[in-house]
């Protein structure tokens, strides 16, 4: 690597986010470049990406487009503050993502992560209810196995024990629905499950007569679990959240950072499931993930009150240095272009019962317990190996790695993300090579 002498080992400088650190840095994994479907390891070794990089570049690496987009702004102009000024590309993608939604989804505001889109959701709720006068709506309900990212919001609503033990008491009044979904009964789920909503409404229910309805402010749920491994929601299941919310004024906040733009085969869940949330959070493929950048798409019931509800000056708080930067909201103008011009998320829709036939097809290779699959989302459970939770998993990751493809485990659970521009002989080369490396694992 470097020439130049630094204080620490060139590796060691670089606090790596959720990275066993000691054991990485004894056997990096360096990527130095990146095409289309594949990474280029430091030594030229072509990898294919089964992983979308962390569920974002879902139109491959370096799409043309999106590249010169970014070039060309960062030419023009490379800042400018979104508080008190504007450029007119951020009015144009708000435009363009608000489009996608359904019903009354109309407004868009900028972050620069999936983390602060989450946050800023669970205080346009809490904040809304106040401005409404029913500031005693506080309450937040998540889900158990819930990711929401990393802020102390996030944390709070998220279900993710070692997310959250080490945190201290994170966000007070804050309750958790069950994960819906039980291996036991409904292993091996092709698409949603048959499992009974009614079991999950009635717990839904009960937590809101437990806390009663005028101390909650909001539900948050993942249109399906992705970072606990892709677990899969019984059919009905988010029908029957937006309508028992509805009912008891609580507002449904979709997080969409992992399902937006394509990953089901459409624009987003609340399409795909034909639900209107009152707030959806988004990131990762919004701009193809060239620049950091998340957002929240809030229905105009919320702005209007925001809007309506302030005599004069800042109506919401809120916002961040690099809210709506311009290369950012350049990347994301040419990444929604691309996905119409080049029909992806219809192409997702059509691949999406192949991928489903080939993640099953690894039933039955060595401790694999359950298999789940939604769009181009597949999960699987490994056995744990005695006394060592998530070992099994991650060496798996480790070989297909080394077999030519990126993985990803989170614990005992793997994950598969195609590229949704990928077609059915790189599934099926993730697959291979996948089976390959649970074959390779003791
Ligand atoms: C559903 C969901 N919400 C929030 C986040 C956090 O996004 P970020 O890592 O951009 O902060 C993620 C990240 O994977 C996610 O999957």
């Amino acid at each position: 690597m470097s020439e130049t002498t630094f204080k620490n080992d060139d590796l060691a400088a670089f606090w790596m986010p959720f990275t066993p650190n000691r054991a990485f840095k004894q056997n990096p994994r360096l990527f130095h470049r990146a095409e289309k479907f594949h990474f280029y390891t430091t030594d030229n070794r072509r990898v294919l990406d089964g992983f979308s990089g962390l569920w974002c570049v879902n139109l491959g690496h370096g799409h043309p487009k999106v590249v010169e987009a970014i070039r060309d702004q960062a030419s023009t102009m490379d800042y400018c503050p979104a508080f008190g000024f504007g450029h007119p590309g951020s009015y144009k993608l708000a435009n363009m993502v608000a489009d996608q939604f359904p019903g009354d989804l109309n407004h868009v505001f900028f972050t620069n992560s999936g983390s602060e889109a989450v946050d800023t959701a669970l205080k346009m709720a809490i904040a809304y209810h106040r401005m409404r006068g029913e500031g005693t709506r506080m309450r937040l309900i998540g889900r158990v196995q819930g990711y929401h990212g990393v802020g102390f919001g996030g944390i709070s609503v998220g279900g993710m024990v070692n997310n959250r033990k080490f945190f201290g008491s994170l966000l007070p009044g804050v309750d958790h629905l069950s994960l819906p979904y039980n291996p036991e009964t409904h292993g091996y789920s092709r698409g949603l499950s048959d499992a009974d909503v009614a079991h999950y409404r009635k717990e839904l229910e009960t937590i809101i007569t437990l806390h009663d309805a005028s101390t909650i402010a909001a539900v948050i749920v993942e249109p399906f679990a992705g970072s606990a491994g892709v677990f899969v929601p019984p059919k009905g299941y988010m029908q029957m959240l937006r309508e028992v919310t509805a009912k008891h004024g609580i507002l449904l906040i979709t997080d969409e950072v992992i399902t937006g733009f394509g990953r089901l085969g459409a624009p987003n869940a609340a399409t795909w499931f034909g639900i209107e949330p009152d707030l959806v959070t988004m990131a990762k493929a919004i701009n193809n993930a060239a620049v950091p950048m998340g957002a929240v798409a809030a229905q105009k019931k919320i702005y209007d009150t925001f809007i309506e509800g302030t005599k004069a000056g800042v109506e919401f708080f809120h916002g961040y240095t690099y809210s709506a930067h311009p290369l950012a909201v350049a990347a994301g103008i040419a990444a929604q272009e691309v996905f119409r011009e080049e029909g992806v998320y219809q192409h997702v829709a059509d691949i999406a019962p192949y991928f489903e036939d080939a993640v099953h097809s690894l039933k039955g290779e060595p401790h694999v317990t359950d298999i789940r699959n939604l769009g181009l989302a597949g999960g699987l459970t490994i056995a744990v190996r005695d006394g060592m939770p998530g070992a099994r998993a991650a060496e798996i990751v480790q070989k297909a790695y080394e077999f030519g493809a990126v993985i990803r485990n989170n614990g005992d659970t793997l994950a598969l993300a195609p590229i949704l521009t990928m077609g059915r002989g790189e599934i099926d080369e993730i697959i291979d090579i996948t089976r390959k490396a649970i074959r390779a694992v003791a």
